[in-house]
């Protein structure tokens, strides 16, 4: 069965496809992406106006290179997943209507699934089924989740997020005082690795005695970053750029390793999953895999280019939808903005 997915949830137009055996094993035949990001490069984040209109220019020529990439016709395709939510509002109509079309034209079921679930399958297309349950750290542009993973078809509950800024939008913050180029991640993960992580202590958000055990709090960091570079600035000194993006780098993979170590623990959950773009971290890869080991935990991260938003994951999550035998969503399903992350498909 070839199951193909469409991505329109934010600046990533995306198309995937598998395709799925008899005995349950997903196979990647095509993951082809077409990003706005450089139209949003001068805003600093991503113009939800300006990202809708990218999706509409390249959806079908991403169609077509994901069909030729895979080898196949598109009607051989026998279902279709698209990211319903949660994202951006005009940016997700522009896939769910063209998901519509396709499936009405091509008289095959339509799924409307879920972003985040998605995220969380695209291990699956690395390293194989997830066992259950397991522990997810969902860490993207948008979310910072952990989630507990029993059933990637429906069972999928939330055990803690931040309760301010996502993990990735710190980055992007934190790129901007830096005068660093927008997405922030990549560019302050290389900084980082010529910087010195013990040279400046940025405070770890949420981390008392008191506080909540599994939720995450990244602007108090982000303010604090901003407010040293403006101190030094102040007195005339230069920014040890480097110096800051590894220190500021510590600190998030510091606090979201030992939160979602402690919560695998505390749940007896033996197996932890990274997902979303900041999983392409490659301080938060090497930390969680140091605290993971110590602590009897099997850690998995798929490749970076797993981690950032793709059709694969979706097509994927449409993958064992369909297999989980849950029953297509009625065509009259809209894009939803605020899916909740236990909704997996509507
Ligand atoms: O999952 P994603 O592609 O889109 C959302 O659903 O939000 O995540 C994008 C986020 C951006 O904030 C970007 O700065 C961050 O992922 N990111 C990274 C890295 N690569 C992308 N953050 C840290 N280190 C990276 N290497
Ligand atoms: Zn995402």
């Amino acid at each position: 069965m070839i199951v193909l997915g469409i991505e329109s949830s934010c600046d990533e137009t995306g198309v995937g496809i598998v395709s799925l055996d008899a005995a349950g094993r997903l196979e990647l035949l095509a993951d082809e992406v077409a990003s706005s990001v450089e139209l949003h490069a001068r805003f600093g984040g991503v113009v939800p106006e300006v990202a809708s209109r990218a999706h509409l220019e390249a959806m079908q020529p991403t169609m077509r290179r994901a069909v030729r990439t895979a080898g196949i016709e598109l009607s051989d395709v026998d279902a279709i997943a698209v990211t319903c939510g949660p994202g951006l509002a005009g940016a997700l109509l522009v896939g769910v209507a063209a998901a519509k079309a396709y499936a009405a034209a091509l008289g095959v079921p339509l799924y409307g699934v879920n972003h985040l679930a998605g995220h969380v399958v695209a291990d699956t297309l690395q390293h194989g089924p997830l066992p259950s349950p397991c522990l997810a750290l969902l860490v993207s542009g948008g979310h910072t989740q952990l989630l507990r993973v029993e059933d990637l078809a429906g069972k999928i509950s939330e055990i803690g997020a931040t309760i301010d800024d996502a993990a990735g939008e710190a980055y992007d913050k934190v790129a901007r005082v830096l005068g660093l180029p927008y997405p922030g991640g990549p560019p302050i993960d290389k900084a980082a690795g010529r910087g010195n992580p013990t040279a400046i202590h940025f405070p770890r958000g949420l981390t008392g005695p008191r506080d909540a055990k599994y939720d995450f709090s990244f602007s108090g960091l982000k303010t604090a970053v901003a407010r040293w570079v403006e101190r030094r600035e102040r007195d005339g000194e230069p920014i040890p750029t480097d110096d800051v993006a590894a220190s500021f780098q510590e600190a998030v993979a510091d606090v979201l390793t030992a939160k979602a170590v402690r919560a695998a623990t505390d749940l007896g959950i033996g197996t932890m999953v990274l997902a979303g773009g900041v999983a392409a971290n490659s301080r938060l890869a090497a930390l969680a895999a140091q605290r993971c080991a110590d602590a009897g935990i099997e850690l998995r991260v798929p490749r970076p280019r797993l981690c950032t938003d793709n059709g694969a994951m979706i097509a994927a999550l449409g993958a064992h939808v369909v297999a989980a035998g849950i029953r297509p969503s009625p065509l009259d399903f809209s894009a939803d903005p605020a899916l909740p992350v236990g909704t997996v498909c509507v």
